[in-house]
């Protein structure tokens, strides 16, 4: 595990020594702002370190609103609540919604925090990965049971854009709800970078739900939800993960706030990052790689060993390069090496890391057999 000395960007510093960074979620480069930087400096001379209350009772503040009214016109919603951390979010909604479904249908790949938000009453059932056949036959095998249809926007570690038209479409066929889980997708995809349902056209749908992270491309820490005024007013009045938890500390507020406003008035980040996508991508293809072809900034390498991702893993580290293995399998037998790219990435570095992939795969091959 890496230990980190400074604030990460393009660069990190490990053991005083600059690494080039392709790991993390900061996919803007916000987290590292100037502007941010110093909204969250000003926030924590003027507010302090914490409210060190909830939000129902004295850790309400201006800039709290602030956030929620910049999220819903970012996100083109009605309304927004932030509350504790991302993981929380999808808890916080199925909970919230337990009176519309009996069972849950998550794509197999769901990310943690969806699978561990199951209420204790509910059913989960997983459907095969980005698989819309296979959800319709969950749903067909249970005619009677209402059911909430969940799965992540882009998914974290391998990287593929849910096909949520078709997903949207079957819910409407079986009458159950839609939550998707933007961690990855809001400030990437779509024309103003609103996330999955922007990317397929479907932004002004108002039954697709969606739960978010201030903690990925927005650079900062938080969850929050946007909707319609009588969802948002539902979650502030019921939710005990948001009205009986610290709300969020100023600084923190300050720093979404100007991430949100940066992405809102720089679109030409969100077209950098593409740029810098999809350069990696094909060249990790054109090195006969196994990667994924959506075009998202998550570019996993497959390996059929685990030795192998954690090969690669180590041998860029000993070239300044920090790209991350997983020990475990996430794709049938498939190991990864997750590589992640991010708005700030330059091309002197691109080109590195193409370069080091390239000498590895010269000497080992490209790991699958
Ligand atoms: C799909 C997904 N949802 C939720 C989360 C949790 O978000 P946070 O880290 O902001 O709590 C993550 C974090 O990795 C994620 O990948």
């Amino acid at each position: 595990m890496i230990s980190l000395q400074g604030r990460v960007d393009n660069y990190i510093i490990l053991d005083n020594e600059r690494y080039s960074y392709f790991a993390g979620n900061n996919y803007l480069g916000l987290a590292g702002h100037p502007d941010v930087i110093a909204a969250a400096i000003n926030a924590l001379q003027r507010y302090g370190a914490s409210f060190s209350a909830s939000r129902l009772t004295t850790g309400s503040s201006e800039i709290h609103k602030e956030l929620e009214k910049l999220l819903s016109e970012f996100k083109g919603k009605q309304d927004a609540v932030v509350f504790a951390s991302g993981y929380m979010g999808n808890s916080l909604l199925l909970k919230i919604l337990q009176e519309r479904y009996e069972i849950i249908l998550a794509d197999s790949f769901s990310h943690t925090s969806i699978t561990d938000a199951v209420p204790r009453n509910k059913q989960l059932i997983l459907y095969n990965h980005c698989d819309p056949v296979s959800l319709e036959e969950h749903l067909i095998n249970n005619p009677d049971k209402p059911a909430l249809i969940i799965t992540d926007g882009i998914f974290a570690l391998t990287g593929e854009i849910a096909p949520l038209d078709k997903l949207y479409a079957i819910s409407k066929k079986y009458n159950a709800q839609l939550v998707v889980d933007d961690a990855h997708a809001t400030g990437v995809l779509g024309a103003e970078g609103r996330g999955t349902p922007e990317y397929f056209n479907l932004q002004d749908v108002k039954d697709i739900f969606q739960t978010d992270t201030l903690s990925k491309a927005l650079g900062s820490y938080g969850g929050y939800i946007s909707g319609g005024t009588s969802l948002i007013n539902q979650i502030r009045t019921e939710s005990t993960f948001y009205g009986a938890s610290t709300s969020l500390p100023p600084p923190v507020v300050a720093a979404a706030c100007e991430s949100v406003r940066i992405v809102m008035n720089h679109p030409e980040l969100r077209a950098g990052l593409k740029k810098n996508a999809d350069w990696v991508r094909s060249g990790v293809k054109e090195l006969g790689f196994i990667t994924n072809s959506d075009p998202t900034p998550v570019i996993p390498v497959f390996f059929d060993k685990s030795e192998s991702a954690e090969g690669i893993s180590h041998y860029l580290l000993k070239n300044h390069i920090i790209a991350p293995f997983v020990d475990y399998p996430v794709k049938t037998g498939k190991f990864v090496l997750r590589i992640t790219v991010s708005s700030n990435h330059d091309a002197g570095q691109i080109e590195n890391l193409l370069i080091f992939l390239k000498k590895w795969r010269d000497k080992n091959g490209t790991g699958n057999y």
